[in-house]
């Protein structure tokens, strides 16, 4: 399973903040807010992944992750020439994602709660289909709606729609079977001049191997992409770091646990400082 991740974007709603920098490097408490995208990927297993943004932004997320070498991961880039819509990420990652199946993730999306990591071992073992996440929301209008049957299998599924089949909003997590660039290819550009995942979900619904998994009432799904849920998302951070004194997101930790990377690598992470409480917290997790 390759992994995809999208930094890139116009990041309009968080103007003027990201006039002159990249949303996706923004802080959500003490860290960048791609880390919290990543470690779903990591969690998920998946070592093997693109990260893609814009030609200005790009070289950002390389200064910070390089190769990945440090994170056990794989790590490629590629440019997003001009923000045409998220699924033009699975045409620019043709080649990279080959004929083996693809997860998609939003470099804004913040899913956190009891049973995640599970959920998506079980989703990073798909060969066939497509799979979203719905998450009950009380106005779905602003987002990807789906309705669902009993056997979780997707019956209808509309971008923004004015009256919602359901309170199900699609979050920003995608596994895709290999068929998925050559639908992509197929695709045309919206009415707003995008290249729709909607789309692209139509069409596995349309072959009938469009499924869904709910994120139940348990976990917290948020798009760090408007003032207020970035607030709200350094603030959450905070409160359960400081609770229980467990990092969310410490990618670090994930490669470790994972046994990507060695005790000495984690070490030389937390050698970076010694007043610093991220790298405290790895070598605390050395020790
Ligand atoms: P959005 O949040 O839908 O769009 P945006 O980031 O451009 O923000 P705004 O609506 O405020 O203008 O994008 C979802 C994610 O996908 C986000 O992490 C940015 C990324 N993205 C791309 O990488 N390329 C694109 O062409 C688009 C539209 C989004």
């Amino acid at each position: 399973m390759k992994g995809i991740l999208l930094a890139g974007g116009k990041g309009t709603r968080l103007y003027p903040i990201t006039t002159s920098i990249s949303k996706q490097i923004l802080p959500v408490f003490n860290k960048p807010m791609i880390y919290y995208p990543m470690s779903v990927l990591m969690l998920a297993g998946i070592r093997d992944i693109l990260i893609i943004s814009s030609p200005e932004h790009i070289g950002l997320y390389r200064d910070l992750f390089g190769d990945g070498t440090m994170l056990g991961l794989r790590l490629n880039y590629a440019v997003q020439p001009e923000p045409k819509g998220v699924a033009q990420a699975l045409t620019i990652g043709a080649d990279f994602i080959g004929s083996d199946p693809s997860a998609l993730i939003f470099g804004d999306n913040f899913l956190y709660g009891h049973g995640l990591s599970e959920l998506i071992v079980r989703a990073g073992k798909l060969t066939d289909g497509a799979l979203v996440f719905a998450y009950r929301v009380l106005d779905a209008r602003p987002y990807g709606v789906v309705e669902f049957d009993k056997d979780m299998n997707a019956l209808s599924i509309e971008e923004k729609p004015q009256k919602p089949k359901s309170n199900y909003a699609v979050t920003g997590l995608y596994f895709y079977d290999k068929h998925v660039v050559e639908i992509a290819r197929a695709l045309k550009p919206s009415a707003r001049g995008e290249y729709e995942i909607t789309h692209v979900n139509a069409e596995y619904l349309a072959r009938k191997k469009l499924k869904v998994e709910i994120l139940g009432r348990g976990f917290s799904w948020l798009d760090m992409g408007t003032h207020e849920s970035l607030l709200e998302a350094s603030n959450f951070v905070q409160t359960i770091e400081h609770r229980q004194g467990l990092m969310v997101a410490c990618l670090e930790e994930i490669a470790f646990n994972q046994g990507w990377i060695t005790r000495d690598q984690l070490l030389k992470s937390a050698s970076i400082s010694r007043d610093n409480e991220y790298c405290r917290y790895l070598s605390d997790l050395a020790a």
